[in-house]
């Protein structure tokens, strides 16, 4: 679909960059500590071991997320169903090709993407793993509705850059899809999507920077349903969006992206967004970026 050029990050980890979106796949600072501290810590995975658990990767890309999801299960004997949606099979080649990256993980890893790669699928006593090759927007709809994920996963390129895999009618698909107790988690801090969420129904936290500066004021957001105080694990590094987080919510930055039909283009569902924009009266964002003293920047994705 695109092509791609690989990245090595700052924390010696590969990756690739998207030509066609013009993009990274993750952040500079590098792939293995994004998804550990972005998507694994958050996970709380704890609370499944000995136990089963369904989980949704979706833009699946290296596999990272799902590979360290995997390799952390391994310890602890749970027993995982998981369904990953990518529209490119390009990046899972790369990670199979890359010895460095298999080095990360248990060599189980590597057969299950292997599996994966030729079969779309893998299955043995602890993990069944299918892979749904595609437009996220379709193939989600191939997952049987009786199935409820305790974890989704979601890591598309920014809103900015893939708006397709973060629209109200999108999310929309995907909360349908999340247990009452389980964890949407994105390291997206985007005031559109934390608003479509919280308008699904969902609450809605902050996961934890690392170190606390103006350029990185959150990690990602962690959306769950029925939040339930007593079982939330402070290892996972989440927290209740703080006062500046609120307020961006109420800034021009919250209207959401729009896909009725879940066929639009990006620049369709751009455009639609910028007009919608120009008529709101909600709170302009370079007031609340003032207000907060913020670069453009700083405020990412
Ligand atoms: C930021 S990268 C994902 C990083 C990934 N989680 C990893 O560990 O490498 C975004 C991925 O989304 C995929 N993608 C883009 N648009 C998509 C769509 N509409 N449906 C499914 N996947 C999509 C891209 O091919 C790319 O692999």
């Amino acid at each position: 679909m695109s092509e791609l050029i690989e990245v090595i990050t700052k924390d010696g980890s590969s990756s690739l960059r998207s030509i066609f979106f013009q993009e990274n796949f993750h952040s500079f600072l590098g792939a293995l500590e994004e998804t550990k501290t972005k998507f694994t810590a958050p996970s709380d995975l704890q609370r499944y071991k000995d136990k089963s658990l369904n989980v949704l990767d979706i833009c699946f890309g290296l596999g990272y997320n799902s590979a360290s999801l995997l390799n952390e299960l391994l310890k602890q004997k749970s027993y995982l169903n998981l369904y990953a949606l990518e529209i490119d099979r390009k990046p899972l080649k790369y990670s199979l090709s890359k010895k460095s990256f298999l080095k990360l993980w248990a060599p189980k890893v590597t057969e299950i993407f292997e599996a994966l790669s030729r079969n779309d699928f893998f299955e043995d006593q602890f993990f069944k793993c299918k892979i749904l090759w595609g437009d996220a927007r379709e193939k989600i709809n191939i997952i049987p509705s009786s199935i409820k994920f305790d974890l989704i996963y979601l890591d598309g390129f920014s809103p900015q850059k893939c708006p397709q895999v973060w629209t109200i009618e999108f999310l929309s698909k995907v909360t349908e899809k999340l247990n009452s107790q389980g964890y949407l988690i994105t390291y997206s801090s985007s005031a559109a999507v934390r608003k479509t969420l919280r308008n699904l129904g969902l609450e809605i936290f902050s996961i934890k920077p690392s170190f606390n500066n103006k350029t990185f004021w959150s990690q990602g957001t962690v959306a769950i349903s029925k939040f339930d105080k007593k079982k939330l694990n402070p290892k996972c590094n989440i927290e209740k969006l703080s006062l500046m987080e609120e307020e961006h919510l109420l800034t021009k930055a919250s209207i959401p992206y729009r896909d009725q039909n879940l066929n639009s283009s990006k620049d369709d569902i751009i455009s639609r967004r910028l007009n919608e924009q120009l008529f709101s009266n909600l709170l302009s964002t370079k007031k609340w970026r003032e207000k907060w003293k913020m670069t453009k920047s700083s405020v990412k994705s």
